[in-house]
């Protein structure tokens, strides 16, 4: 039989070591999940997410190779025996300006697509069969702003969120009625990623309807959201302060 730990739904974090990722990590523990963490590079920091966490452990993967999350999910299956919840929120940009399009070599697209866009798409592929048993099966992939509107660091960067946005509108689609599959869309989210956006954090606490950047938690508050939103499936959802809204 069951014990009441090995009841509470379980959920994995890509790129959950920092940033947004770490912020869904700590509130889908406080929802009751068993969490596991997973980045490549910010081990430590990974790990003391874990260790806040109740049934937490970290797990270290490169997630722009192939078989990385295949290797991640069934380690989890081995571990826990259920899947509930994918959250990928690893991510890769670069910093090049729009129309400085020589400065962007075909491994400037290598690298993007593949974390950005194959990597959601092997945790869904491997994911699936586990996901499909579970009373609510959820993946929430965080794209951005970048793939909604004009904008972003780069343009392979914002053609990558466009991709997934896309995809899990058709992976909403595709893989109802057991699993449904969304994501957010954020702005100016205050992470290491944006640490020196000087001039454009101004911008926004000028000009933006809200006035003032948004904080990691807003958007994880925003993924529990779509976790819990049993009829909601295929969607973008934007979370930006009205960024978008200026003309
Ligand atoms: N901050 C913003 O304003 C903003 C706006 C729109 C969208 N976003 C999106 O939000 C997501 C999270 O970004 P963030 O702002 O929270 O930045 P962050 O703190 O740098 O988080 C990125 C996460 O992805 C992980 N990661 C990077 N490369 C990886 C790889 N190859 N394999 C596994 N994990 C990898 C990082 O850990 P390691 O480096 O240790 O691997 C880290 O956990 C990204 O997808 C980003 O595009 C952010």
């Amino acid at each position: 039989m069951a014990t009441e730990h090995e009841d509470r739904p379980v959920a994995i974090v890509a790129g959950g070591s920092t940033g947004i990722g770490a912020a869904v990590a700590r509130r889908l523990d406080q929802e009751g999940y068993r969490v596991v963490v997973v980045s490549s590079k910010s081990v430590d920091e990974g790990e003391s997410v874990a260790a806040e966490l109740d049934g937490s452990w970290f797990l270290r993967a490169d997630l722009s190779e192939p078989g990385a999350a295949a290797e991640v999910v069934a380690r989890v299956g081995a571990e826990h025996g259920r899947l509930d919840t994918v959250v990928y929120a690893a991510g890769k940009t670069a910093r090049i300006a729009h129309p400085d399009i020589h400065a962007v070599t075909d491994d400037v697209w290598d690298g993007i697509l593949k974390l950005n866009v194959l990597g959601p798409w092997h945790f869904v592929q491997a994911a699936e069969p586990l996901l499909r048993k579970s009373p609510n099966g959820t993946i929430v992939v965080v794209g951005a702003l970048a793939g909604v509107d004009v904008g972003g660091s780069s343009i392979p960067y914002a053609v990558s969120k466009a991709a997934v946005h896309h995809m899990c509108k058709l992976l909403g689609g595709a893989l109802g009625p057991e699993i449904r599959v969304n994501a957010v869309a954020p702005g100016f989210i205050e992470t290491r990623w944006t640490e020196d956006w000087t001039a454009f954090r101004g911008q926004i606490s000028d000009k933006a309807p809200l006035r003032r950047t948004g904080l990691p938690e807003e958007v994880a508050e925003l993924v529990l959201g779509l976790i819990r939103a049993t009829y909601v499936t295929g969607q973008t959802v934007v979370v930006d302060g009205g960024l978008s809204l200026l003309p």
